[in-house]
């Protein structure tokens, strides 16, 4: 055996195990309802990210926004691995010829330590989706310039919603919700991601799901049933909603999105910020064009995002488990 390539790695072998941990480390990012709609193929000095149909929500998601904008921020979280471990990578989005390959990341030369990547990726474990009310003290300003900054940095915009235009996205919410859930098949489609049916490592646990309604002025996802996530009876009247909007509404926007969801949301958990993302009103097309109208239909409504602090006194919310990472990544 050659003690020698052990020791002493060549450039070329630390660069795919580099590309090895950016894929794991994208093993964390969030998406809808768990569904990990992702797969990594690995080669030498290449990572690419496909979409997989199987696991887009064909009912919810028939176009494969919210599966693509997920995909996104698996990209982002991957990128930020890269540059925390000094890899400078050249990213291509939507390469031609194949719909579904969604980026391909190629890594040639070492960059400068990047401090602010590598608290991110210490981040990304530690972020989570939080269902609790947001009773803590309001979001600050210095907190919201830097959340909305590092989504702007990925090409996408971030709109935070006045009191009045609070009101209208509850409406809108409300409309989206009493329409899935009218529709037999979206609940099948809920249940399936929701229950024990969905494949291991996926799905939106009880652990997650608060035991109660949570008291607050826009609906969170109504999950059709009360899991084990204990949640205190304060009102989260302090939160603050923020819209995260496009210049076209295509995949590549999508795909843009997500990357800017991941910068926003490591940026906000390194901040103490929570957040809860709300799809209901992108789902339901009459809820999205009433989200558009908010930003003067300058762009195409993306995701909400609920933003807030919990009450001290709460216990930390639960993690989500993931699919392993061979299931995700394949090797040339
Ligand atoms: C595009 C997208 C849409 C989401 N929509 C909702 C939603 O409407 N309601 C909700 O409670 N959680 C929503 N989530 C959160 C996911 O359910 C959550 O990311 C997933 O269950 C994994 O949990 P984690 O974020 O705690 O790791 C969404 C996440 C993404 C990325």
């Amino acid at each position: 055996m050659d003690t020698d390539a052990l020791t002493h790695p060549t450039d070329p072998e630390v660069a795919t195990h580099a590309l090895a941990e950016a894929a794991t480390a994208a093993g964390y990012a969030p998406s809808i309802h768990n569904t990990q709609p992702w797969r990594w193929r690995l080669t030498a000095d290449t990572l690419e990210l496909s979409l997989v149909r199987g696991r887009v929500l064909t009912i919810t998601d028939p176009e494969g926004r919210l599966a693509t904008l997920s995909c996104g921020v698996a990209l982002h979280h991957a990128r930020v691995a890269l540059a925390a471990q000094r890899w400078d990578a050249t990213v291509t989005r939507m390469p031609p010829g194949d719909p579904d390959l969604l980026a391909r990341l190629h890594v040639e030369q070492r960059s400068p330590v990047d401090s602010a990547s590598t608290l991110h990726l210490r981040s990304i474990p530690l972020r989570h989706t939080d269902r609790r009310p947001l009773a803590g003290a309001p979001v600050g300003p210095a907190d919201l310039a830097a959340i909305t900054t590092a989504v702007q940095a990925e090409g996408t915009n971030l709109h935070t919603l006045k009191p009045d235009q609070i009101l209208e996205l509850a409406a809108a919410a409300d409309h989206a919700q009493r329409s899935e859930i009218g529709d037999p098949a979206w609940q099948a489609e809920l249940a399936y991601w929701t229950g024990d049916t969905a494949p291991p490592g996926t799905s939106v646990p009880d652990t997650a799901i608060p035991d109660r309604a949570t008291q607050t002025t826009v609906p969170g996802r109504d999950f059709g049933h009360h899991g084990d996530l204990p949640v205190s009876a304060a009102h989260d009247k302090a939160a603050t909603f923020v819209l995260l909007y496009g210049d076209t509404d295509e995949p590549a926007s999508w795909l843009r999105a997500g990357e800017a969801l991941s910068a926003g949301w490591l940026t906000a958990t390194e901040r103490g910020v929570s957040v809860l993302p709300h799809s209901a009103p992108i789902e339901v097309i009459a809820a999205r064009q009433a989200l558009r109208a908010m930003i003067a239909s300058v762009g195409h409504p993306f995701l909400v995002l609920h933003l807030g602090t919990t009450d001290p006194a709460d216990t930390a919310a639960s993690h989500t488990s993931r699919l392993p990472a061979e299931q995700l990544i394949d090797r040339a």
